[in-house]
């Protein structure tokens, strides 16, 4: 007589599977493994491994679907899960909306030319005879007109996104993170989102180890131990030399969707 929605006992009866209290939602290439890794270093923050897709690819499983990808929690933990593509693709709020009204969302966001470069690094290191970057990003063998149908070039158009995202949710249940001061101040960034997600604040600076050979912070999950743990070789990837006329003038085109961006949501980010 158990209705599909019942919780999953498990072999510690105390712990449940639960739908998300909140989902980093994207942005794609912008450090959403890196908040995710740190995160799940709270004790009250348990959060899945891969990305679960669930609403943008796997939406007709349903709910108990997903439900099923979340790990097992007590009634103190808070359930996250990470699926970045969930902020470009066009159903997802709505569908969001409809499983909670409550559920908290957190957008990590980097400037969009570095982010641009980045996951055209990542598609670059799959596919070797990939075009340079200048030739995907203009028209015409140009470094003039943007190619504005490139997905790489739509992810960055934050304003667009987020506008569609406000039609469903209030600002004030979105945090958003800046991507750059993930890497040059993670403790700051973490307490922020640590406070929004109304967890104590356990993670602080003094997790994070700057590690000079990789370039970015790694983290101590214990700070009585000496163990660091840093992300793998996929994040971090040398970014292709990129003409720096097409930078200025990728800068050019996204300069207006920024500062809509940052009106949008209250917060300047300082993209140049
Ligand atoms: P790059 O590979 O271009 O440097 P995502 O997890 O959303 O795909 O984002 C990947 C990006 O996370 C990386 O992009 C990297 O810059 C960033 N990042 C932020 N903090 C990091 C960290 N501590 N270790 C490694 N990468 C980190």
């Amino acid at each position: 007589y158990h209705s599909n929605l019942t919780d999953t006992k498990s072999s510690d009866s105390h712990q449940t599977k639960k739908l998300p209290n909140a989902i980093i939602i994207g942005v794609k290439k912008c450090g959403t493994r890196a908040l995710l890794e740190f995160l799940r270093v709270h004790p009250d923050v348990r959060a899945t491994g891969p990305e679960p897709h669930f609403f943008d690819k796997h939406y007709e499983e349903g709910l108990e679907w997903y439900r099923q990808k979340m790990p097992l929690s007590n009634d103190a933990q808070i359930t996250i899960e990470k699926t970045p593509s969930y902020f470009v693709t066009k159903e997802v709020a709505r569908r969001v909306l409809n499983m909670s009204k409550d559920v908290k969302l957190i957008v990590v966001v980097r400037d969009p030319v570095t982010r641009a470069i980045s996951d055209y690094a990542q598609v670059a290191s799959k596919r070797k005879d990939l075009k340079p970057f200048e030739a995907m990003a203009f028209v015409d063998n140009s470094t003039t007109v943007v190619d504005t149908t490139w997905t790489v070039i739509k992810i960055g158009v934050y304003s667009k996104h987020m506008q569609k995202w406000l039609r469903y949710f209030p600002l004030g249940q979105f945090h958003f993170v800046s991507g750059e001061n993930l890497i040059a101040n993670p403790g700051e960034e973490l307490e922020k989102v640590q406070q929004f997600l109304g967890l104590s604040t356990v993670v602080t600076n003094k997790n994070f180890v700057f590690n000079g050979s990789r370039g970015f912070p790694c983290i101590k999950k214990n700070l009585k131990s000496k163990r660091v743990h840093c992300l793998d070789g996929t994040k971090g990837r040398k970014h292709p030399h990129v003409n720096p006329i097409a930078i200025k003038r990728l800068r050019d085109f996204y300069r207006p969707f920024n500062a809509k961006f940052y009106q949008m949501v209250g917060k300047d980010f300082h993209w140049l």
